[in-house]
């Protein structure tokens, strides 16, 4: 295994770095008081390329491999976490998705104008009854022939409201359990699709969270991804991707709260000189910077795997079961070493400590990803 950094790499890192500095960082304690949904940012985002940063240039992305993409969610996500998701959703279960997954007409239709960054899309498994337990899908999708009725609600949707598309997983066939779950491409202004209002989240309060309902709208048969029953396995294989790019918004979140409180450490003084002096502030500060590192590292084994052809299911759940713990542990940390500073809006801190506590909960919990794990190393 290689250590390091291609020259590519490193020039996506720097153009990432520079994007969270000038365009995510100013606004970003307003956007996250008012809820405020990224959409310059966002935009800019995909005009530059990071909404289909491994997508095949003949589909319209930027065919980068997936340590480039680590390297890319690091940075966003050490600044704004609600805009580095849009970023995660869109590029590993939106767009990998389609890609690996979908017919040409598929892909020329949706993953063109997704890949290209014109607009983006979501993915709608998630329901009221069915978080963890996926396969407990309650969405249903009669065939009817040449079409597919869907009826159902799907929550805690991210681009709920902005995305153009949704990647929907439903059940057809109740009997068949989870080989009767299909995936499909739905358009968001079909007739039958509403949008729910926008979820008052604690954390990552910018990105765009609603319930999506959907009462007898018709689905054509064409938009369907892979043979009859492949949903569950769709949604799966996607999830095992996307969990890299959270991974990679927890290790951002982390290292971008470790980033805050080492500089605070080194100009706040206390009892006569820099807290970085202390023992206290030194030992936290250690503890900080080496979880970053195991976690980095997983990050990118994963994405290396993933590169590679190799499995990286195993890899990419521990990344984000390890890296989310690093997030909440560090972002707790660096509001301890901040102090009252710590505990205002205005040191940042506070708000990846709100930021970091959903990196434990989607794309599956710590409790799934423990569960993947186990299967694996049990079989
Ligand atoms: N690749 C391919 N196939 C897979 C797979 C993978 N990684 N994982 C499971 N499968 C297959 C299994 O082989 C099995 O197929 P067969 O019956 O043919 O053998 C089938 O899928 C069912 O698998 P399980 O028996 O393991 O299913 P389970 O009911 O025990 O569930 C689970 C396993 C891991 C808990 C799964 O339900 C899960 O991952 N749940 C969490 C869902 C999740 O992550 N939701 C996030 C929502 S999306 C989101 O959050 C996006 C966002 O907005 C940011």
């Amino acid at each position: 295994m290689n250590f390091q950094f291609t020259e590519e790499h490193l020039n996506v890192q720097q153009a990432a770095r520079d994007f969270a500095q000038t365009e995510l960082l100013p606004g970003v304690i307003e956007r996250d008081e008012h809820q405020k949904f990224p959409m310059e940012q966002v935009k800019k985002l995909g005009e530059l390329g990071f909404l289909g940063m491994m997508v095949d240039p003949k589909y319209g992305g930027s065919g980068m491999d997936t340590i480039s993409y680590v390297l890319a969610m690091e940075e966003f996500s050490k600044v704004d976490a609600s805009a580095s998701v849009v970023v995660s959703v869109n590029n590993s279960l939106v767009c990998w998705g389609l890609e690996t997954f979908g017919n040409e007409e598929q892909k020329q239709k949706y993953l063109v104008p997704m890949a290209s960054g014109k607009c983006w899309g979501a993915f709608l498994l998630s329901e009221p009854e069915a978080g963890s337990d996926a396969t407990s899908q309650r969405t249903t999708a009669e065939d009817k022939g040449d079409y597919y009725l869907l009826n159902g609600t799907k929550n805690w949707i991210t681009n709920g409201n902005t995305a153009e598309y949704y990647l929907v997983i439903a059940q057809t066939d109740v009997e068949k359990k989870h080989k009767g779950i299909n995936a499909f491409i739905v358009e968001k202004n079909w007739p039958g699709v509403t949008v729910g209002k926008k979820e008052d989240k604690m954390g990552i309060r910018g990105s765009d969270t609603h319930s999506i309902m959907f009462t007898d709208v018709k689905v054509p048969k064409e938009n369907r991804i892979g043979e009859d029953g492949f949903g569950f396995k769709f949604a799966m294989k996607t999830l095992a991707g996307g969990r890299i790019g959270i991974a990679s918004q927890a290790l951002g979140i982390a290292s971008g709260a470790y980033e805050l409180a080492l500089a605070y450490s080194k100009q706040r003084k206390a009892f006569g000189t820099e807290i970085m002096n202390h023992q206290a502030i030194q030992f936290k500060l250690a503890d900080m910077a080496t979880n970053i590192e195991a976690a980095r590292l997983l990050c990118l084994k994963a994405a290396y795997l993933k590169d590679t052809h190799g499995d990286y299911a195993l890899v990419s759940s521990m990344a984000k079961l390890y890296a989310s713990q690093v997030a909440m542990d560090t972002t707790v940390e660096a509001v301890q070493i901040h102090g009252g500073y710590g505990f205002v809006k205005e040191y940042h801190v506070e708000r990846l400590m709100r930021d970091a506590k959903i990196t434990q909960i989607y794309e599956g919990t710590s409790e799934v990803q423990k569960i993947v794990i186990s299967r694996e190393i049990l079989k």
